[in-house]
C-alpha cells in the first residue's frame, strides 16, 4: 500500500512540470571545441525544435571537473541567457580528468539537462590555416604559404602540422603531402598553363584532436606562365 503510495506520489512529481499538454524541452545537442587551445573551450548547442521551440528558452551552463557528482561546479560564460553558446576560460593542460558540462535548457513548463564529458586535449580542433596563396616559381614550381589561423594563441609553443592537398582544373582527385610543420611548401613539376586549387589544413602537431577543416583554396599572387 505505502509503495503504491510512493508509485504514485513519483508519478505525480515526474509530470508536475508539464502542467497539462506542454512538454518539458528538448535536451540540447551540444559540441565542445578547443580551437584555442589552451586559452578556452567553447560549447555550442541546439534544440530540436518542438511544438513551443518559438517559446522563450534560456540555458544555464556549467562545468565541474570529475565525475564525482559534488565537485565544484562553474559557470560555462555565456553572453545573455538565451545565448547558445558558452566559453570555458579555464583550461588545465594535460589533466585527464575529464570536464563534465551541463546544459541545461529551461522554458516555464520544463527544463532538460545535457551532459557532455570531455578531456580538453581531445576536442582540439584548430580553425583552418588563413591566407593561403600561390607563387610561381622558375622551373615549373608553384610556391605555396600560408599562415597559421589567427584564433590558434600560441603557435611557437603549441606547434601545428600541415596538410596540402592539391589538383589543377579539370582533375576530379587531389592529391595530398603532408604533414609537415612549415608554413610554406614547393610543388614540383606543375603544368605551366594549368590552374590549381590547393588548399591546407592544419593539426596539434603531437596529434591531439583532430585536423582543422580544409582552408579557402588558394588565391594565386600572379597569374601562371609568362
Ligand atoms: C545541471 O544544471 C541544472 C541547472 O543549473 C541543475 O539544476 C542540475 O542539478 C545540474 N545537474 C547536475 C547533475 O549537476
Amino acid at each position: 500500500m505505502a509503495s503504491r503510495l510512493l508509485l504514485v506520489l513519483a508519478l505525480w512529481v515526474g509530470c508536475s512540470p508539464c502542467s497539462g499538454r506542454e512538454a518539458a524541452p528538448t535536451q540540447p545537442r551540444v559540441r565542445c571545441r578547443a580551437s584555442r587551445y589552451p586559452i578556452a573551450v567553447d560549447c555550442s548547442w541546439t534544440l530540436l525544435p518542438t511544438p513551443h521551440s518559438a517559446k522563450p528558452t534560456s540555458f544555464i551552463a556549467s562545468y565541474r571537473r570529475g565525475v564525482a557528482a559534488h565537485g565544484e561546479s562553474r559557470p560555462c560564460l555565456q553572453l545573455t541567457p538565451e545565448a547558445t553558446s558558452c566559453t570555458i576560460p579555464d583550461v588545465q593542460l594535460f589533466s585527464m580528468v575529464p570536464y563534465i558540462l551541463n546544459v541545461t535548457a529551461v522554458q516555464p513548463w520544463g527544463s532538460s539537462s545535457s551532459f557532455v564529458p570531455f578531456v580538453p586535449e581531445h576536442i582540439i580542433k584548430p580553425d583552418p590555416p588563413e591566407s593561403v596563396r600561390l607563387s610561381p616559381l622558375p622551373g615549373q614550381r608553384l610556391w605555396v604559404q600560408w599562415e597559421p589561423p589567427r584564433s590558434w594563441p600560441f603557435p611557437e609553443i603549441f606547434s601545428l602540422k600541415y596538410w596540402i592537398r592539391y589538383k589543377h582544373h579539370g582533375s576530379a582527385r587531389f592529391r595530398q603531402v603532408g604533414p609537415i610543420e612549415a608554413t610554406s611548401f614547393t610543388l614540383r613539376a606543375v603544368r605551366p598553363q594549368a590552374k590549381y586549387c590547393i588548399q591546407v589544413a592544419a593539426q596539434d602537431l603531437t596529434d591531439y584532436g583532430e585536423a582543422s577543416d580544409w582552408s579557402l583554396p588558394a588565391a594565386a599572387s600572379k597569374p601562371l606562365g609568362k
